[in-house]
């Protein structure tokens, strides 16, 4: 059983790309592993959120994740900030973190684009604080994407660095957990690319359906006119890939020849595409309204994910520190 640590982006609301995609896989890997997933919410203060929406947002991540089926008895869900061992650890690889390395991360350059009145230091060391994230609980699994692969690479980097440093064979080097050849991909309702939460070309599952229509009827597709035979346009084609993920079988089909008849009414198809999408958000949406309001719930979830947590973090500070050479008098 390996142990996997995922952090989960505070403000990253889920969307339909998400449900499909990493969502199924986060499910999986709970039954199969010691999973650790955590709200990333000492991250997000590196863009400076005012305090009531830094609040509100934990809650709603973490209301959603839970809401698609994360189970607290199964893996250890807890809030980064909960749990002040990993700022510690934070606090020691950065003394082996070197300021060259981190100027060079691509994501760090990015937000120097993005942010140029805010290039503080947390943004520099983000690497740095993800990879106490990791090592704390020697993971040897990390569930990302291609967009992390060179954080992931930079903890591999700071693991083997301190176990050279002090001569030891104390932290893993954890891999990129591998999902097999077929993740999902979900595309956006922009004509391009995929949904993403920044793109604003995607269905959130907190979405009310008025709101999923609306953005699905504005959803971009072509003027047609459609010749008989021709293949779908790309942007066309996205919206059959959506439907063929929440649709029955038949009713894409049905679409697929209107389509291949020269005689699909791209109104018709998107009215069946948002009552079908909503057939699938709606029960979610329903139960993460309802865990949202269950503070109660709430406060135990996260009080129990803590303390498990704790458990596994004290340990490693508590060898990391002896390995460094604090001793005890
Ligand atoms: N950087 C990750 C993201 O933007 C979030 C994250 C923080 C993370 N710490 C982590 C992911 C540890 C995996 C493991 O999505």
């Amino acid at each position: 059983m390996e142990t996997v640590v995922s952090g989960i982006r505070s403000t990253g609301n889920l969307h339909l790309g998400n449900y499909f995609g990493a969502l199924k896989n986060f499910l999986k890997m709970q039954k199969e592993n010691n999973c650790f997933f955590f709200i990333a919410d000492y991250h997000s203060l590196t863009t400076h959120p005012k305090p009531a929406d830094l609040h509100a947002n934990i809650k709603q991540v973490l209301s959603e994740y839970l809401a698609c089926g994360i189970d607290p008895e199964a893996a250890t869900v807890y809030i980064q900030s909960d749990v002040p061992e990993v700022t510690e650890l934070y606090l020691l690889l950065n003394m082996n973190a070197y300021v060259g390395e981190l100027e060079r991360t691509v994501s760090f350059k990015e937000k120097i684009r993005k942010q140029p009145d805010n290039i503080n230091a947390g943004l520099l060391t983000y690497p740095v604080l993800m990879a106490a994230d990791i090592i704390i609980h020697r993971a040897g699994k990390v569930p990302v994407g291609q967009d992390q692969a060179q954080h992931l690479e930079m903890t591999r980097r700071f693991a083997r660095r301190f176990n050279s440093m002090y001569g030891v064979d104390y932290f893993p080097e954890p891999d990129a957990y591998n999902f097999g050849k077929k993740l999902v991909k979900i595309p956006g309702l922009d004509g391009s690319g995929k949904m993403g939460k920044s793109e604003g070309n995607g269905i959130f599952l907190a979405d009310p359906p008025g709101e999923i229509r609306k953005k699905i009827m504005r959803a971009v597709t072509d003027t047609g006119p459609v010749t008989p035979g021709g293949k779908p346009s790309v942007p066309v084609e996205n919206l059959f890939t959506i439907m063929s993920v929440v649709s029955d079988p038949s009713t894409v089909e049905y679409f697929r020849e209107q389509h291949s008849l020269g005689v699909i009414r791209y109104g018709d198809m998107k009215k069946q595409l948002a009552e079908d999408i909503i057939k699938i958000t709606e029960p979610v949406r329903e139960r993460i309204n309802r865990i949202s309001s269950d503070n109660a719930y709430l406060a135990k979830v996260v009080a129990e994910g803590a303390e498990k947590a704790r458990e596994s973090a004290s340990r490693t500070i508590r060898e990391v520190r002896e390995i460094i050479g604090y001793r005890p008098f």
